[in-house]
């Protein structure tokens, strides 16, 4: 049987799994097109919102890239590195609304196929604000927006009733999915912040309010580091600087473990994984977990700036893992693996005289393992 890379998430049908997250990637037209252009199956847009945006003096995203063989992080260019993470304190799109409608029409005229997400965001102080996220709403799908992701999850907001400040409050993001799902005559997602206890509760709030999808992680909140020999944060306007976004191969653990969360607690609810995803092996730990599309930013903002070279890679990955595993659909190996993640206690000990506890080693440390990298083995 033929492999087919089709899903069909929310409703809505995607040649494949694959979509360009929130991001600049899609802060144009332009680069929506080329998005497209190169293989994309969807793409979510920078976030939308009503009220003014300045950013900062400067850079808003910078790379953070590890030297192999040494323990050096640093955001300086120098050969011979790896990357670690992106950085960003960027804020949504500084280009209005009205900027904004003509240009999804057209994107959407252009590529009837392919699914166009609009991300937006208002605050939710007041009853203005809620009806902002419905004239955002209703703006977005008059100019044939597929889906509507809503954006809880900015990790830097000073304002206490908008991003991921709406995001830690299962109550706020309740009422906000609920001001939009009144609206709405397509799906909603909610993505959420990974910055809170357990996201569990927020994406509860998510679905009694009647989100069709959760999308997460954004951006972990981090600081750029400071460099030794300035003594300056390696990036800083008038050396200052503010809580940002940690983005990249350095969060993909983290933002499985909270898919994982999320896919065991609503094991029939639709989810889109973001975070890290950089070649297919990535996608495929979300997909293994139960989700139904990805999402890639970091990666794609390093390869000609929409991906191109991303998404041949991901497309040409699952492709030939379904082919090696026999599978003709996402459907047959979406959440193979969730169940596989379990509490502490279920986790095999050895039995009676093999198990030594402490008193065989010291640690990773051990003077016959001297070549291996030392490390303090606490906790
Ligand atoms: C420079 C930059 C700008 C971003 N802007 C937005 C945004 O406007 N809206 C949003 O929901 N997420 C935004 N994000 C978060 C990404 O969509 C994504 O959730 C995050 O980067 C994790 O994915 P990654 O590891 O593939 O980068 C931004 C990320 C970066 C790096």
């Amino acid at each position: 049987m033929a492999t087919d890379l089709s899903v069909t998430f929310t409703g809505l049908r995607f040649e494949n799994p694959f979509l360009l997250a929130s991001a600049p990637p899609t802060e144009s037209e332009s680069n929506i097109t080329r998005a497209f252009d190169a293989g994309w199956g969807g793409v979510v847009t920078k976030t939308i919102g009503l009220h003014p945006v300045t950013n900062v003096a400067g850079p808003k995203t910078r790379f953070l890239r590890a030297t192999p063989e040494s323990s050096q992080l640093s955001m300086r260019k120098r050969p011979g590195t790896a990357l670690h993470s992106s950085w960003n304190w960027e804020l949504i799109s500084d280009k209005t609304l009205d900027w904004w409608v003509p240009r999804l029409g057209r994107i959407k005229r252009a590529y009837p196929s392919r699914v166009l997400v609009t991300s937006i965001m208002a605050g939710s102080g007041s009853d203005s604000e809620l009806k902002h996220w419905q004239t955002l709403a209703l703006a977005c799908q008059d100019e044939g927006a597929d889906a509507l992701e809503l954006n809880l999850s900015c990790p830097h907001m000073d304002r206490p009733d908008m991003g991921s400040n709406i995001g830690k409050d299962p109550e706020l993001v309740s009422v906000v999915t609920q001001a939009v799902k009144d609206v709405a005559r397509v799906p909603v997602w909610a993505k959420l912040t990974p910055s809170t206890t357990d996201i569990v509760v927020e994406a509860r709030g998510a679905f009694l309010g009647g989100a069709d999808a959760v999308s997460s992680t954004n951006t972990f909140p981090s600081l750029p580091l400071i460099d030794p020999e300035t003594l300056e944060f390696e990036m800083n306007v008038d050396g200052l600087v503010s809580s940002g976004g940690l983005g990249g191969p350095a969060i993909l653990p983290q933002s499985i473990a909270k898919m994982s969360q999320l896919t065991q607690a609503f094991p029939d609810r639709a989810f889109s994984g973001i975070g890290g995803i950089g070649e297919f092996g990535h996608a495929l730990n979300y997909f293994l977990l139960g989700c139904g599309t990805v999402q890639v930013c970091t990666a794609a903002m390093l390869d000609h700036a929409i991906g191109p070279n991303v998404v041949k890679q991901l497309v040409a990955g699952m492709r030939e893992t379904m082919e090696r595993h026999g599978w003709s659909s996402l459907d047959e190996f979406r959440g193979l693996r969730r169940d596989r993640v379990v509490v502490h206690s279920k986790i095999r000990r050895p039995e009676g005289e093999a198990y030594r506890g402490g008193y065989d080693a010291e640690g990773y440390a051990g003077a016959e393992s001297s070549t291996e990298p030392t490390a303090v083995t606490k906790g």
